[in-house]
């Protein structure tokens, strides 16, 4: 096992109704806010209305800027800096999903920051700083309300890079699985296979001995699993709905990469297809995970029949590991088929046109993954994989 330090800060508020108490947890940190929301789902369900007057009574003055994207831009949020600075905003509060989270973010960050802040996504400039942060989820998925990072896409060269600190990680966050009933189903799905990922991403590792977080991550990729079709099927059922919104965080709070190192290889592919194509995260996943596992599969053969045993039940052939193998990665596979992801870029309608654009750009800072690492001419195969 790795050293580690494992750092979580973020206050999180669970169960139902509990956005009546975004106002009390704004106001420890000022009495201006910024709200930030993305294209109206929040008006439609009322959220928006709850949490303004929650707000309002606690005597905090309101600020909005809506119209975040998924695959949030960078232009929204320079948009969002200039009005930090100009009203001397206390506290972002997002209100949304990861793409809100993430705007959110950047923007804190850019406030403390005199350059402009694409500088932090391609490398020229590191956060420091940033102004506080709080989340009411709508969406669970991309695990931003605990986690330390952001995903921005600059439409300037169609470039989505991450950065990441510290002082990113929201304040508090408030989740209420009643606020995802809404969801359509191919969001639902989107989300259900990103925070699969994150597990993914982080099960495998060239760690050997990892035995409590291979048992962590194993845990939360079942819950997933068995309460996918549930929520799907029956999107009003609270008890299925709170234990995929719980998995969505506990994936990406960073305990169940304790001890070893992720290899974020499939993430990092994704994003050039979601830069380019404006695709939904979770669904360039769906697409992307399997051919990553197909491409490297037989580099530790024992995890990935593990991964095949301990998460699909697939009885593990000693005399086959392989076989073993091949099994999980179909079931994976089949998995996400079944929650309507798309498992081609043919199903989502992307042809072979970028994909050596993608292999380029995707690995002009360096090879990915660490659990293989992916050199450009890899990242092209995994691609051709995909079609
Ligand atoms: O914009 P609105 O109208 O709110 O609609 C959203 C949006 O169209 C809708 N939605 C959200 N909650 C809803 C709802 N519709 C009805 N009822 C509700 N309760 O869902 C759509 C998708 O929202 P989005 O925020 O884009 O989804 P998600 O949470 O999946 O976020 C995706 C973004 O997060 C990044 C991704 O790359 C992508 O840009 N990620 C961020 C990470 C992080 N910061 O740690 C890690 C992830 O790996 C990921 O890369
Ligand atoms: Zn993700």
């Amino acid at each position: 096992m790795q050293d580690f330090v494992f750092q979580n800060s973020t206050k999180l508020i669970f169960g139902k109704e509990k956005e009546q108490l975004v106002g009390q947890e704004s106001v420890v940190f000022g009495k201006k806010v910024l709200l930030h929301y993305g294209g109206g789902s929040i008006k439609k369900t009322g959220l928006y209305d709850r949490v303004v007057q929650s707000l309002l009574e606690q005597g905090i003055e309101i600020f909005e800027l809506t119209g975040v994207q998924p695959n949030p831009r960078v232009s929204l949020v320079r948009e969002g800096i200039a009005l930090c600075k100009e009203k001397s905003i206390d506290l972002i509060l997002a209100v949304g999903g990861g793409s809100v989270i993430d705007s959110a973010k950047a923007i804190a960050a850019g406030v403390k920051y005199d350059g402009d802040v694409w500088d932090f996504f391609d490398g020229k400039a590191e956060v420091t700083d940033c102004l506080p942060i709080g989340v009411v989820l709508t969406i669970p998925a991309a695990g931003s309300e605990t986690s330390e990072g952001t995903v921005i896409t600059n439409g300037d060269g169609w470039y989505k890079r991450s950065t990441g600190h510290p002082t990113m990680r929201p304040k508090f966050a408030i989740l209420n699985p009643i606020l995802t009933y809404t969801l359509p189903a191919y969001q639902t799905a989107c989300g259900i296979t990103d925070m699969m990922a994150h597990i993914l991403e982080r099960y495998f590792t060239n760690e050997k001995s990892v035995e409590l977080t291979d048992r962590l991550c194993e845990a939360a990729l079942r819950t997933i699993i068995n309460n996918a079709h549930t929520v799907l099927e029956d999107p009003t059922n609270y008890d299925a709905r709170a234990e995929i919104m719980w998995s969505g965080t506990i994936a990406h709070n960073d305990l169940l990469g304790t001890g070893r190192i992720g290899d974020w290889g499939s993430h990092d592919i994704e994003h050039e297809i979601s830069g380019i194509y404006d695709i939904a995260h979770g669904a360039g996943l769906a697409i992307v995970f399997p051919a990553w596992m197909k491409y490297v599969y037989k580099h530790d053969l024992n995890r990935f029949a593990q991964f095949a045993n301990r998460v699909w039940d697939v009885e593990i052939d000693l005399n086959n590991l392989e076989k073993t193998a091949l099994k999980g990665i179909e079931k994976t596979e089949a998995f996400f088929h079944s929650i309507g992801m798309p498992v081609r870029l043919t199903e989502a309608n992307i042809g072979e046109e970028h994909l050596e654009q993608m292999a380029k750009k995707g690995t002009e800072r360096g090879p990915l993954g660490n659990f293989v690492k992916l050199h450009e001419n890899d990242v092209l195969q995994i691609l051709k994989l995909a079609l």
